[in-house]
């Protein structure tokens, strides 16, 4: 199983002062250092955190195959079209949402998805489609031919350790029935080093797509180094 790191976040810091760093590409150098297989990035509408210009860079400067997270907005599609990210992961995408709340509403925009579904292959583009476990909507993404899906871990992973029994049910039953159609099957949202046993149950994983845990505990892998280095510049004061 592959792991992809949505590193979004690494630019939420660098957009929360408006600096050039932390850089999201220098991130997705890391990550490649430390065996990861892929970057996911998030170009939203707002632009709250990844920016156009991080897309291109992240496409070209960096080794990993790059996952373009979008809205099935014409705008985005066009940027997209330009790049050719190895894959694009179509997502929902409300404006006030902290993060992306559910699974796309597939079988509802089942004419507009198919249009772009259909764009982005054409142009060597890997589809994959950020769903919720519902057999209804794997069957749509199959009639839209769209070769991947990805599982939406969010319920699982932010339910009560009582609750997850049957969340577990439903992505177990999910993954097998778009093996069974074919489809090729990621998944992510939420994901962490506590609930990450949980998600090795499902069945015939391809990718994880990590991001949010995977910041939060560099921050801390980082801290004490980054306190001794400041440490160290200080001793050249003469007071
Ligand atoms: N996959 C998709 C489609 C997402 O929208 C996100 C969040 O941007 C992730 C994976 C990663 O989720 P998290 O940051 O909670 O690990």
């Amino acid at each position: 199983m592959k792991l992809g790191v949505n590193i979004d976040h690494v630019a939420t810091l660098r957009q929360a002062r408006g600096t050039v760093y932390p850089d999201p590409l220098d991130a997705a150098i890391h990550c490649a250092r430390a065996g990861a297989h892929g970057i996911t990035a998030h170009l939203r509408e707002d632009r709250r955190h990844i920016l156009d210009d991080d897309i291109y860079r992240l496409k070209e400067l960096q080794p990993l195959p790059l996952n373009l997270e979008m809205a099935n907005v014409e705008s985005i599609v066009e940027i997209a079209l330009s790049v050719r990210p190895a894959e694009v992961c179509l997502v929902p995408e409300k404006r006030q949402e902290l993060t992306t709340e559910g699974g796309l509403d597939v079988i509802g925009h089942f004419d507009s998805l198919k249009d772009t579904v259909e764009c982005l292959s054409e142009a060597g583009i890997e589809v994959s489609m950020f769903i919720d476990a519902d057999l209804e909507t794997l069957m749509a993404c199959k009639d839209l031919g769209a070769p991947t899906v990805e599982l939406h871990t969010g319920a699982y992973c932010d339910a009560e350790p009582n609750e997850r029994a049957v969340l577990m049910e439903q992505l177990i039953r999910a993954a097998d029935y778009a093996h069974d159609l074919g489809l090729k099957v990621n998944a992510g949202h939420g994901i962490n080093m506590e609930n990450l046993g949980g998600i090795l149950c499902i069945p015939h994983l391809d990718t994880l797509n990590i991001g949010h845990s995977i910041i939060c505990r560099a921050v801390f892998e980082g801290m004490e180094n980054s306190v001794r280095e400041m440490l160290e510049g200080m001793q050249d004061y003469a007071g």
